[in-house]
């Protein structure tokens, strides 16, 4: 993907069941390198936004293009190559339970390709383990993690693939201080190799100890703040 926009959207709106309108034309444009904290209340949108930009939804108007595609227009191999450079971390987690954690890990990489995959996808998921402690249990399934653990493994399995675009829906919400500043110090390493990087948060201390761009959702609309100034807090 080479394209040094990678999100734009263009009156973008989204609505379920046809009436609840939950985004309402959004503008927005982030570049290679950029980094967003995505704020606002529960139940604002938040997650529903971060769902279109990992191409899980489309929208229900207007023009959302990753990478310089249109994901309304584009081929099934254009979306699965775009897909192959996202990584994304629900909110929901969504591991595949009766696979063991370094199993969930490599199917990631596989997915990914060619460009992640080898003796150094293998490498790299050693590396995530460890440093999100782990490693002791890789030969576990992943449905007996604790919540916290599990959500590190899902950072992981985003993180493994080399992700050019990163969507991170609350990814520290289950952690301890040490462990979310662990995961921020890997969405942060990422970022400064080159990826693209969103993160929805309620958190303000991340935000106040890390400071990046902010947006807030609000009235389905997204209010961005630019320079990495004192954000809402
Ligand atoms: N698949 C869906 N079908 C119907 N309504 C939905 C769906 N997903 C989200 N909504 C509704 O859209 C609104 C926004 O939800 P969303 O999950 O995007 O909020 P959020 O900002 O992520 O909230 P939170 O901080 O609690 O995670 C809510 O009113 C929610 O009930
Ligand atoms: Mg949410």
């Amino acid at each position: 993907m080479s394209s040094a926009s990678v999100v734009t959207l263009k009156a973008v709106s989204k609505s379920y069941f046809g009436q609840l309108q939950v985004l309402d034309r959004l503008e927005l444009e982030l570049k290679k390198g950029d980094f967003l904290y995505v704020l606002g209340g529960t139940g604002a949108g938040k997650s529903s936004f971060l769902r279109l930009l990992a191409t899980e939804e489309l929208p229900t108007q207007g023009e959302l293009r990753l990478f310089g595609y249109d994901l309304a227009r584009c081929s099934k191999s254009t979306l699965r190559s775009i897909r192959q450079v996202v990584g994304f971390v629900p909110q929901n987690i969504k591991l595949i339970p009766d696979l063991s954690v370094l199993d969930n890990l490599m199917l990631s990489v596989q997915l990914a390709g060619r460009r992640a995959s080898g003796a150094q996808g293998r490498s790299r998921a050693g590396e995530l383990l460890d440093r999100l402690g782990l490693v002791e249990k890789r030969e576990r399934m992943a449905s007996t993690l604790s919540g916290g653990e599990a959500q590190r493994l899902a950072v992981a399995r985003a993180l493994v693939r080399c992700p050019e675009l990163v969507i991170a829906d609350e990814p520290t919400g289950a952690q301890d201080r040490d462990f979310t500043w662990s995961l921020m110090d890997l969405f942060l390493r990422a970022n400064t190799s080159g990826a693209t990087v969103v993160v929805a948060t309620h958190d303000r201390e991340i935000i106040r100890r890390v400071r990046k761009r902010c947006a807030i959702m609000k009235n389905g609309n997204l209010h961005v703040e630019e320079g990495s100034g004192p954000c809402f807090f």
